[in-house]
């Protein structure tokens, strides 16, 4: 036996199939999903018939299906040959600004003549192809866009679409410039997290097709699947099934165990306690006077920030708040129209960054 299989041991590996455990894996069914699923088709629905489209907010925190029951119902679309409309789904994190979302429709449209030319020269293509038709948008993580421009244009200029916006933050609709809310009706729709049950029966899935059968010991996928209730999250359940397993096969052994599962669980909380540790010293120190000042207003807090020694102008102060708030160090609550006009209520929530963070 050579010097590496002597190492790594000859035997088979536990894993069947690891892309079932990937984030953007669509399985073939979204259980628990049904009811949601019924009522975005319903707003969809008109397009078939060839009128205009309702449009959609989703919200709900991370890991509970929402872009998964979206991309599941454009992949229906797309399987089911239903021509006359077009589904466009757009990752606003990774997409997030008007030219980099043109890029992106002209790729999913095949059309290649994009060198040299502007934002609004290639809505214009964009939007000759798309009123020919109608179109559904997935606008994923929506409250990461940098520009409004897009969905401004959209609103105004795309006759027969449903446009989807989806968020964590559901404060991002209140903010919303006030040229677009006045041209946005949306339907709401709230995700909330799955029951312990529900959150069992999505690993049992996944696991069927990730994993050679009888691989698992009963307790250890129990421990994996109450982390993961306890989480709420079943995005970060997959990481830590996946986890396992290597661990697991690391170990040279054929069965995932609760010893293994353990280990995944230790590593998945230290390292996100160690991404708290890597913040850096002025945000570490922000987030000490937001913990002693949580649920005040933000220019109070600003003002203890100062006094206890803080040297950061407002705007940054400003920024980083918005940034420990997507990292859900902290939780952020717009407050309008109040005696004082707009402000923000930061609360601190004692949380640790989450690894669907760092997708
Ligand atoms: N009902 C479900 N059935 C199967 N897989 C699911 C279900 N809900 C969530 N998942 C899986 O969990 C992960 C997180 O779901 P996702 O839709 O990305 O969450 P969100 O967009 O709400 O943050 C994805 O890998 C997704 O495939
Ligand atoms: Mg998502």
């Amino acid at each position: 036996m050579g010097m590496f299989k002597d190492m790594l041991g000859s035997g088979e590996s536990i894993f069947r199939d690891t892309t079932a455990l990937d984030f953007d894996y669509i399985p073939k069914l979204v259980p628990y999903r049904e009811a949601q699923q019924k009522q975005i088709s319903l707003c969809i629905k008109p397009l078939v018939d060839k009128r205009n489209g309702r449009n959609m907010f989703i919200y709900g925190p991370p890991g509970v299906g929402k872009s998964v029951v979206c991309r599941h119902l454009l992949k229906s679309l797309e399987d089911e040959e239903i021509d006359d409309v077009i589904p466009i789904y757009i990752n606003c994190w990774k997409k997030n600004t008007f030219f980099k979302i043109m890029l992106e429709m002209c790729d999913i449209l095949g059309y290649k003549f994009t060198h040299n030319k502007k934002s609004e020269e290639l809505f214009g293509i964009v939007k000759d192809m798309l009123n020919k038709r109608s179109v559904v948008f997935v606008l994923d993580e929506v409250d990461k866009l940098e520009e409004q421009d897009f969905l401004y244009n959209v609103l105004e200029e795309i006759y027969r679409k449903t446009v989807i916006m989806i968020t964590n933050h559901k404060e991002w609709i209140v903010e919303l410039d006030q040229r677009i809310k006045s041209r946005l009706t949306a339907e709401l729709l709230e995700f909330h997290p799955y029951t312990k049950e529900e959150t069992t029966g999505i690993l049992k899935d996944r696991l069927k097709y990730a994993f050679v059968p009888g691989t698992w010991e009963d307790d250890a996928f129990r421990s994996a699947a109450d982390k993961t209730f306890q989480l709420g999250d079943v995005r970060a359940g997959l990481h830590l099934i996946k986890e396992s397993g290597n661990i697991a096969e690391d170990g040279s052994s054929k069965k995932v165990t609760v010893e293994h599962v353990k280990k995944a669980i230790e590593k998945f909380d230290e390292f996100n306690i160690k991404d708290k540790e890597e913040l850096e010293d002025d945000t570490k120190f922000m987030l000490e006077v937001i913990k002693r000042h949580s649920g005040k207003r933000i220019g109070d807090i600003y003002k203890e920030y100062q006094k206890d020694g803080g040297k950061a102008v407002y705007k940054t102060f400003q920024r980083k708040v918005d940034s420990l708030a997507k990292s859900k160090f902290i939780a952020v609550k717009k407050i309008t129209g109040g005696s004082e006009g707009s402000t923000t209520i930061i609360m601190h929530t004692g949380a640790v960054k989450k690894l669907t963070d760092f997708e």
